[in-house]
């Protein structure tokens, strides 16, 4: 029997001017092929060329970078790039925070509900079921029948899959506290909890990429938009403009809340950088001057 011959495997110096391709990945995506994300690449490039049988890696760019032909490819190559890393209640001072500011601003007499929250970037929900745990105990806990919604997007078509199911191994549950488990996780299963249909219902998820994407549903003023570790992956001039599109998403109460650290040395025009500096949340000068004045 004759021995299949080995099929080589490409490196990115085997694709041409790979830089091309790499620009027009960031372009699309935001995310920069740096030296660890160009391993990722070549690996998926090599599995999925060798399934396809497809020999050409100019080829193969061309097709998944096609809006319509590419759709399913695309999202794939995306993937592989994209770090998804997430948990529940992943940085507990934002999460402190955002509970005061939900119980102040739903007393303020010029707000009328419902609160609307964001989570950007939500990778597999953790963050955006956290916010509606978060949210919903500080309404009960100032006397308010929980009148809010969250919407999670992002760019992984497969975090996204995952969040709207909302089931979740044990291991990824050491940060939720046992009442939190009892009032809005069941146990479905060896290790394995979902979070309750009543909590799954007030999160709406969405593929959504940040700099593409103009969904009728982001024509909602925000009252709350919370995006950590995403814009980490982005370049700084691209952050600022992330974050000055994030600014007319904002509601003129909204807060706007990053990772710590992800935004240096600038702040958006007519917004200022709220305490305490363990947090990293702006809000417009005007609501800061009247909560002053109050
Ligand atoms: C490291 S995770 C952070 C998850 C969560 N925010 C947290 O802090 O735990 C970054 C997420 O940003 C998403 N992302 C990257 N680029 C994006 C884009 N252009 N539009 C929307 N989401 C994007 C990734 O898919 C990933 O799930």
């Amino acid at each position: 029997m004759a021995n299949k011959p080995a099929r080589k495997i490409l490196r990115t110096s085997d694709f041409g001017d790979f830089t091309i391709w790499a620009a027009a990945i960031e372009e699309r995506t935001g995310v920069q092929i740096t030296p660890d994300r160009e391993r990722a690449l070549t690996l998926f490039l090599n599995r999925r060329m060798e399934e396809l049988g497809c020999p050409d890696i100019n080829e193969y760019l061309n097709e998944a970078l096609d809006v319509t032909r590419g759709a399913q490819e695309w999202s794939g190559l995306v993937d592989s790039l994209l770090v998804k890393e997430t948990s529940f209640f992943r940085h507990r001072p934002s999460i402190d925070f955002v509970s005061s500011w939900v119980k102040e601003t739903i007393n303020q007499d010029a707000f009328s509900g419902p609160l609307w929250v964001w989570s950007l970037g939500c990778s597999t929900g953790e963050e955006a079921y956290s916010l509606a745990i978060t949210v919903e105990r500080a309404m009960r806990e100032v006397g308010r029948e929980p009148r809010f919604g969250i919407i999670g997007t992002d760019i992984s078509r497969e975090a996204i899959f995952h969040a709207r199911r909302g089931i979740y191994r044990s291991s990824k549950m050491a940060m939720v506290d046992a009442p939190a488990c009892r009032d809005y996780f069941d146990q479905v299963g060896d290790h394995l909890w979902r979070v309750k249909a009543e909590l799954r219902q007030r999160v709406c998820f969405l593929t959504s990429n940040i700099l593409t994407d103009r969904s009728p549903l982001m024509r909602r003023k925000m009252h709350l938009i919370y995006c950590q570790n995403m814009l980490v992956y982005f370049r700084r001039w691209k952050r600022r403009e992330i974050v000055n599109q994030l600014i007319n998403h904002l509601d003129n109460h909204g807060c706007l809340m990053l990772g710590l650290g992800e935004l240096s040395n600038w702040i958006p025009e007519g917004y200022a950088r709220t305490a305490p500096r363990s947090i990293q949340a702006y809000t417009k000068v005007e609501a800061i001057e009247q909560g002053e004045a109050q």
